[in-house]
């Protein structure tokens, strides 16, 4: 028998993963000889224990936080999406060499389309609000369907103009406190901050001014019913929540070191949500 395809998460902590549980169901359906596991690395052991996957014979692995830019370093050679999110969540071991990519964005356009079927995101404008890592994949998510303006509105105001960067003549910024009127001719709305999070700060946003058929998505899952998407539904706003991100951002990635693209089941959801 061949020998088993290894994969795996790093991540500092790691514990809270859902990759594992996503992976392995699809192993398991697929009947798949290979495995996926969560391993801990704290940042400063990053190289040695890369190579140690390397020595291992890892077939690659994803990098959460706090790894996402410091193994784009690392790679031998990073795509054109992961140099345009500036990070990379999905490494290939090819020969020794380590080949980055990033399926985020992947992950987000697959979202909305499963879950707001016939939406279009060519047009705009589409609001986006932070300008982390999440943003940036989100962003490029969009610029590559076609959205022709994009506002983007954080907190600090030098990260969104930094964004801008992406496409200048494309994006626009539009300062934090003045978030609830750039809503008023909004075609999308996406929360990619981590405000609405268990534990962390509610996202206080007014969406009186939105209109009525904007689309309004949350990279938060948990709760799966943010603040916002609750708001968005009173208001009868079509709603796609934030789960189907984390689960088809996981596609592209499985396809490529186990050779199967996979689908996105109601079961696999359920079982990622419990
Ligand atoms: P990620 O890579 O997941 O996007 P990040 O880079 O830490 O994570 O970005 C988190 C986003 O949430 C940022 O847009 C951040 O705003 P700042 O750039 O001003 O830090 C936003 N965010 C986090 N806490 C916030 C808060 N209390 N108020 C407003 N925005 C907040």
């Amino acid at each position: 028998m061949s020998q088993p395809i290894r994969a795996a998460v790093i991540g500092h902590p790691i514990a809270h993963s859902k990759s594992p549980l996503i992976h392995t169901h699809w192993l398991k359906q697929h009947k798949i000889n290979g495995s996926y596991e969560a391993i801990d690395i704290a940042p400063g052991e990053l190289p040695r224990r890369v190579a140690g996957l390397i020595n291992e014979g890892y077939a690659g692995f994803n990098a959460t936080l706090p790894h996402k830019e410091a193994i784009y370093a690392l790679c031998d050679e990073v795509d054109d999406t992961a140099r345009a999110i500036g990070a990379v969540n999905t490494v290939v071991i090819r020969e020794g060499k380590l080949h980055g990519t990033n399926t985020d964005a992947f992950g987000f356009i697959a979202n909305i389309k499963q879950n707001a079927p016939g939406f279009e995101c060519a047009g705009g404008p589409a609001v986006v609000l932070g300008a982390g890592g999440a943003a940036r994949a989100v962003i490029h998510g969009l610029l590559s369907e076609g959205t022709t303006h994009i506002i983007v509105t954080n907190r600090t105001a030098e990260k969104a103009h930094a964004i801008k960067a992406m496409a200048p003549e494309k994006i626009s910024v539009v300062e934090w406190a003045g978030r609830d009127a750039a809503l008023s001719d909004a075609h999308m709305i996406i929360n990619t901050t981590s405000l609405g999070m268990n534990g962390k700060e509610p996202l206080a946003i007014n969406l009186a001014a939105a209109p009525e058929d904007a689309l309004i998505t949350d990279i938060v899952y948990a709760p799966l019913m943010t603040d916002l998407l609750r708001q968005a539904r009173v208001r009868g706003n079509p709603v796609v929540t934030g789960i189907g991100m984390l689960l088809h951002q996981a596609r592209p990635a499985f396809e490529l070191w186990f050779g199967v693209m996979p689908e996105v089941s109601a079961d696999l959801e359920a079982k990622v949500l419990t």
